[in-house]
């Protein structure tokens, strides 16, 4: 099978991190993996927030009761309302930005990286603290944190393939 497939089965969360840095053109590539990720015609709502600074981690670290991991990078990704679809249909953005936020998954098990999901929106408490840890304007909606770090824990590969979730017609 192809490197794809098998990133998808060896991409585990992530929850223990070596202390070492995320070189910079390795963020360079996830967030160009990022950003070539399908979104409803193409709005492209989404803004990349990369936190390396010790502060701005531990606050965002901090913003919810299982976010907080000890990762040397976050990527905090979020939807920008003046982007999204249209008012009626800007839901869409979850959609956008989750289809961004595992093309980094993905891409970070390339590289060798491990990384966690932690989701922020639409839990008000998480979403309020991230927006004033970072400075972020009201039209701007965090939907996840993504850490990533040399892992520090192995994790077997594995699919959750279960016939009863399939239904053919
Ligand atoms: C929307 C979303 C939110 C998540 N939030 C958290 C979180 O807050 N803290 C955490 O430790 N893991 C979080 N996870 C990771 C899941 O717990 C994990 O993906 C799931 O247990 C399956 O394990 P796997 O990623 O190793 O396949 C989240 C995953 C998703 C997709």
């Amino acid at each position: 099978m192809n490197e794809v497939y098998n990133n998808m089965l060896n991409r585990r969360s992530i929850r223990k991190f070596k202390c070492d840095a995320i070189k910079d053109e390795d963020i360079d590539v996830m967030l160009k993996a990022a950003m070539a990720a399908p979104s409803a015609c193409n709005k492209q709502p989404w803004e990349f927030y990369v936190i390396k600074s010790s502060d701005k981690l531990s606050m965002v670290k901090a913003s919810g009761r299982y976010t907080n991991m000890n990762a040397p990078l976050a990527i905090v990704v979020c939807g920008n309302h003046d982007r999204c679809l249209s008012k009626k249909d800007n839901d869409f953005f979850i959609q956008d930005c989750s289809s961004a936020i595992t093309h980094i998954l993905l891409c970070a098990e390339s590289l060798g990286l491990g990384s966690l999901w932690c989701g922020a929106y639409p839990m008000n408490s998480v979403v309020n603290k991230l927006r004033m840890a970072l400075e972020l304007d009201e039209k701007i909606i965090p939907l996840g944190i993504v850490y990533v770090g040399y892992p520090d824990e192995d994790k077997e590969p594995r699919t959750q393939y279960n016939e009863k979730y399939i239904h053919i017609i």
